[in-house]
């Protein structure tokens, strides 16, 4: 079977889920967007309203923040990046995911990367951050810096767009211009591979 296939399988899995409470509340699972790329895969933290509406995930405000970012350094959604979700169902009211929804779905996003074998994995905000590395660390730490990740990957951390959204400085320094540093730093390795 392709990856295609192999994804498609695990999506319509992901679809009859009801291993959480948040089965019984979500219009559509969001299990992925962008293209199976095996050399690039973002991992965000849950859908929001827009997500849920849609079935795919970074369509609101930040997604649109996210594109233009990766817009930036000449990579796009439909051809260079796999996006996916630590949770593929959207917690009501936004809130952060619970450690029970996060444990309830972890076999999804270990499929997705299983069958992808991402070389360059983005852990884009917190959520993100804690499900990938066992650390106690925040975003503001980590970001920007590699790790080893399964599979022979890297991962590195970045700011998730809703914090950049609510931080308007481009100064040196700031969320904004540490975040065009690190996605400047992903394609110089995305281009090396
Ligand atoms: N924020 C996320 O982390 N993921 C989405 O899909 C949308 C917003």
């Amino acid at each position: 079977m392709s990856i295609e296939e192999d994804l498609k399988e695990v999506k319509d899995l992901c679809e009859l889920c009801q291993n959480c409470a948040l089965g019984a509340t979500r219009t559509n699972i969001v299990f992925s967007g962008g293209v199976p790329n095996h050399k690039l895969m973002l991992i965000g933290e849950a859908p929001g309203y827009n997500e849920d509406m849609q079935g795919e995930p970074f369509v609101g405000k930040a997604g649109q923040l996210l594109d233009k970012i990766f817009e930036s350094v000449g990579l796009s959604r439909k051809r260079d990046i796999y996006i996916c979700n630590t949770l593929k169902c959207r917690p009501p009211n936004n809130r952060d995911p619970l450690p029970e929804e996060k444990e309830a779905c972890r076999a999804f996003l270990d499929a997705q990367l299983e069958i992808l074998k991402p070389r360059i994995i983005l852990l884009c905000g917190k959520v993100a951050l804690t499900s990938m590395l066992n650390t106690n660390q925040g975003i503001t730490k980590l970001r920007g810096q590699w790790f080893e990740g399964p599979y022979d990957s890297v991962m590195m951390p970045i700011f998730h767009p809703s914090y950049l959204l609510r931080n308007e400085s481009h100064e040196k320094g700031s969320p904004k211009w540490l975040m065009w540093q690190d996605i400047k730093e992903v394609k110089r390795v995305y281009d090396s591979l």
